[in-house]
Order: structure tokens, then sequence, then C-alpha cells
């Protein structure tokens, strides 16, 4: 399988634009090489943050990342949130949009939340119609992003780095590999991570997410509240071997510390984009419990998961 070569540039290093930073980058431009927003934050304003996002792209390339294209949702697109992704993509001058692999609502209906898609033929060739849709409608290719996984399906008919590797093929789409989500979802079903990365159509991975995750013995959730960890700096360095220097973002959603802080936390990419830092995976992977059985109050998912 060849996967189509995007044309994306390595942009550096990068961390999400949040509220909470606003000033300090003001005030101190600080040495970020870019910054990802959240497209829907900025998509319906015209007021203050709008404004400042203006003044912080005059100076940082700005790539867009939304949640809510829902692209596996049986809802039809809606041209009314493309045609406001687009203009917004041009006046920040965005250097790709990206957004997830999942599904957001249903009969017009935001869940706010990134759910899950079984990995069949009928989704794939749904999912492609409309990715070709949304990339004809924008004028560029759009950018998808693995999720962090929880449950498998039983209507699933190939894995997930099939599901990607085929996906991306067919549309020409470029991946935004979460190495994050990677490591948590081969922790929460039994997968080598590492396995899965080789799998992948690496000349098509445009921007890496990096982010902390929560253990909760019997799996890992996916809650951007904390420092990234050792296993998954090993990963990104071993990725990085395997597709050389990529976008790479550091994402932390929830506890977000002040600025100075976040930054120290991203400058650790630098030595493990170089491979000369090495954890040893073996020390830090901490034990699973045995028991498969939990209720897990996802920060993201109103609906307790079980499994089996
Ligand atoms: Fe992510």
């Amino acid at each position: 399988m060849t996967a189509p070569r995007l044309g994306h540039p390595d942009l550096g290093l990068g961390l999400g634009l949040r509220s909470k930073h606003y000033q300090y980058i003001l005030d101190h431009h600080p040495d970020v090489d870019w910054f990802e927003i959240i497209s829907e934050n900025y998509m319906n304003s015209a007021g203050r943050p709008r404004q400042i996002l203006d003044e912080i792209a005059a100076r940082y390339p700005i790539v867009m990342h939304g949640v809510s294209l829902s692209i596996g949702s049986s809802d039809p697109l809606n041209f009314d949130y493309l045609s406001k992704l687009k203009r917004l993509a041009a006046e920040v001058n965005a250097r790709w949009v990206s957004d997830h692999i999942c599904w957001t609502g249903i009969a017009g209906r935001n869940t706010h939340d990134l759910l899950p898609v079984p990995y069949n033929e009928e989704t794939l060739s749904h999912i492609v119609e409309r990715v070709q849709t949304v990339q004809d409608y924008l004028e560029r290719p759009l950018v998808l992003e693995n999720p962090s996984s929880y449950i498998t399906f039983a209507a699933s008919t190939m894995s997930e780095e099939e599901f990607i590797g085929r996906l991306v093929c067919q549309t020409g789409c470029g991946l935004l590999l979460d190495v994050n989500n990677v490591y948590v979802s081969c922790y929460n079903h039994d997968e080598d991570p590492l396995a899965y990365i080789r799998r992948l159509p690496h000349e098509s991975i445009v921007q890496f997410h990096l982010a902390g995750h929560t253990n909760l013995g019997t799996h890992l959730i996916d809650t951007h509240d904390g420092q990234v960890v050792d296993p998954v700096w090993d990963l990104y360095r071993d990725v990085c071997q395997l597709t050389g220097n990529v976008s790479t973002l550091l994402e932390w959603d929830a506890e977000i510390p002040e600025f100075p802080e976040l930054y120290a936390e991203l400058q650790k990419a630098q030595q493990f984009r170089a491979g000369e830092c090495i954890v040893k995976r073996s020390e830090t992977i901490p034990p699973k419990s045995n028991t498969r059985r939990a209720t897990v109050p996802h920060p993201s998912t109103l609906t307790p998961i079980e499994y089996e």
C-alpha cells in the first residue's frame, strides 16, 4: 500500500493555544514554533479571543484542530460548519486543518464527544466519501487523528491501523498521529504500540500529538491533564526515527499549568526527536490490573464503559 506523500512542512514544536495563556504570549512572545487552535473556539467569534488570535497569527504559524466535523456520522455533512471552517482557515492562514476519526453527533445533536466507529468496509467507504467531499469543499487535504479507544466493536473486520492506512490511501488525507492515543489504546486492548505504529503509512503523517493520560489500573484514560509519561516519550522517539522530524504539538487541556511549565514540557520533545533520550520502556510501563471490568468516569464520555 502506497499512501500519497503530503507536502506539509515540519513546523517544529508547538502548543495548543488556550485562553489562560493569551496575556503571557502577547507580553513575552515565547519561543514556540507554532500554535494549534481548537477551530470551534474561533469560528463564531468576532470578539476579543478572535482579535487575540489574529495578533498571534501575525507572529506564529497556526494549525486548526476541530472537534465537530463528525466525519463518521450518518448525519449529512454540515456545510454551514464547513463554510465557517474554510473562512477561518483562510483568515488565519492555517497551515492545515485537522479533526478526528470519529463521530460526534446524530440527528443534528452534538454530543461534544469523540465517539468511535467500527472498522469495516461499510464505515470505510462512508468516511472515504465524506473526506473527499470535505477536501473538495475546503480545497485542501484534511488531516485526521487516530482516536483513543476504550472498546472494540463486534462489527469491526479490520484493525485500526489498516482502516487508517486505507482511508489515507483512498483519500489522500493526512494523518495526525497522536502518540499518546496510540499508547492508551494499545494498553487498553493489549496490543503492541510500536507494532501499531510500524503498520501505519508514515509518509502521510503530518503532525504528532503528545499528551498526558490517567492510569486507572485496568485501563488508561486520555485526560490531557499532566506530563507526558516516559513510555510515550519512548514511543515518540521511535516514531520520529521512522518518519523523520514531523510537526509536534503538546496537548494539555485540564489542570493547565502556567506557560513556563508547559513550555518546559514541550522542550523535552527536542531531545527525543533527535534520538538523544532513551527511557527504558520495561521499567516504565505501569503494571496492569488483571481485573478487566471497570466503570469509568470518562471525562469526555458521559456513558460508563464496561469491559466484557
Ligand atoms: Fe490528540
